[in-house]
């Protein structure tokens, strides 16, 4: 698979990596199966998908212990990146930036995924309490001390990111000016997704100038722009989409021309090119900084999804993804 390199430090891994969420998180608890996610990895590993993306927060913790089963064995052939800053309660989730709590959840997520190192260790989310710099310094820490090689910061959440009245980014990038002035951002990790563009406004530039990783997070649009969703079938009350207004029966059949287009350029390229890969290839036309992580805990969509890595689409199709209409249906 074609190598990308991620930021400041130049990181070199495989151009489309995975996404674990899936494995233990946010998506229908029932569904979940820990030997399959473990092929899943495998198979990622296997076709050169290196970056593992993940969080503390996902499970909570089992996402990383199950990464852990495969690290022991492969470490090598691994890039982790894990998160930090995010608490899950019984009812909600809050964060913590506290530069204590912050070195004890990192030595937490190196004992759960079985390894010495992290190799991009994310701020989740700011914690409103503490000022960035004070956590991003504790990060630093952790970079000397030998124990993460590179850092990196989560966008701050689509729901958040308007709440000022500026453009969705806005305060994500006045975030990455603060902790830059700390340590270097070796990589951002924000939406982006033919449905989800926003992020090519001010993030993807504000990377590219200064040599910084982008993680394309969510680049099948939730399971939407795969086209394996069928419109009113619903979702289980845990799945995150049960809750998602772009999810609604309605929504997902007003935006089905998306799918639509996806899947004609994806018959021009082949009959086994799936509207998957052409929306993954389109996140990795964006930029050669730009790492799509698409999440996954199915062995054969893994396969599929690294394969992207081999698609590259025309001037004439990127433009006719531009042309698709808008996503209908929002959070805010
Ligand atoms: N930094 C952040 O704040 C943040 C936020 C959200 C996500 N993320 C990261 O971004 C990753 C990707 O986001 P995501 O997993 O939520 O969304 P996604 O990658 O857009 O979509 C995942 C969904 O698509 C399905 N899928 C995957 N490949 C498929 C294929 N080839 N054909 C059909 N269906 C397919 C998966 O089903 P199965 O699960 O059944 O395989 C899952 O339901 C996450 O895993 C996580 O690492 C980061």
């Amino acid at each position: 698979m074609e190598r990308r390199t991620i930021g400041a430090r130049a990181l070199a891994v495989g151009a489309v990596g995975l996404g674990c969420m899936p494995m233990s998180w946010a998506y229908s608890a029932s569904r979940q199966r820990g030997e399959e996610s473990l092929r899943a990895v495998h198979r990622a590993l296997d076709a050169g998908s290196t970056l593992l993306d993940t969080a503390d927060m996902y499970g909570p913790f089992t996402n990383e212990l199950l990464l852990g089963r495969v690290l022991k064995e492969r470490r090598a052939d691994a890039f982790v990146s894990t998160k930090v800053g995010l608490l899950v309660g019984e009812q909600h989730i809050v964060a913590n930036g506290r530069p204590g709590y912050v070195k004890r959840a990192c030595d937490a997520s190196l004992r759960r995924l079985q390894t010495d190192v992290i190799d991009l260790y994310q701020l989740h989310r700011a914690d409103p309490e503490v000022p960035v710099e004070e956590t991003w310094g504790a990060m630093a820490e952790l970079v000397q001390a030998g124990k993460v090689r590179a850092l990196g910061l989560c966008a701050v959440g689509a729901r958040g990111g308007r709440r000022s009245g500026g453009r969705l980014h806005d305060a994500t990038v006045k975030q990455l000016q603060r902790v830059q002035q700390v340590f270097p951002v070796s990589a951002v990790e924000a939406e982006l997704s033919v449905w989800s563009p926003e992020a090519l406004e001010t993030l993807l530039p504000w990377c590219a100038a200064r040599g910084v990783g982008f993680l394309a997070a969510m680049p099948l649009g939730n399971g939407f722009l795969t086209g394996t969703l069928t419109p009113g079938e619903g979702f289980e009350p845990d799945d995150l989409r049960a809750r998602h207004p772009r999810f609604t029966a309605e929504m997902m059949a007003a935006n089905q021309p998306i799918v639509a287009g996806l899947r004609r350029i994806a018959r021009r390229h082949g009959e086994d090119v799936t509207p998957a890969q052409v929306a993954l290839a389109w996140v990795l036309a964006q930029g050669r900084h730009v790492v799509p992580v698409p999440g996954t805990k199915q062995e054969r969509w893994a396969a599929e999804n690294a394969a992207a890595a081999d698609l590259s689409l025309t001037a004439e199709e990127l433009a006719e993804v531009a042309d698709l209409p808008g996503a209908r249906g929002s959070w805010d």
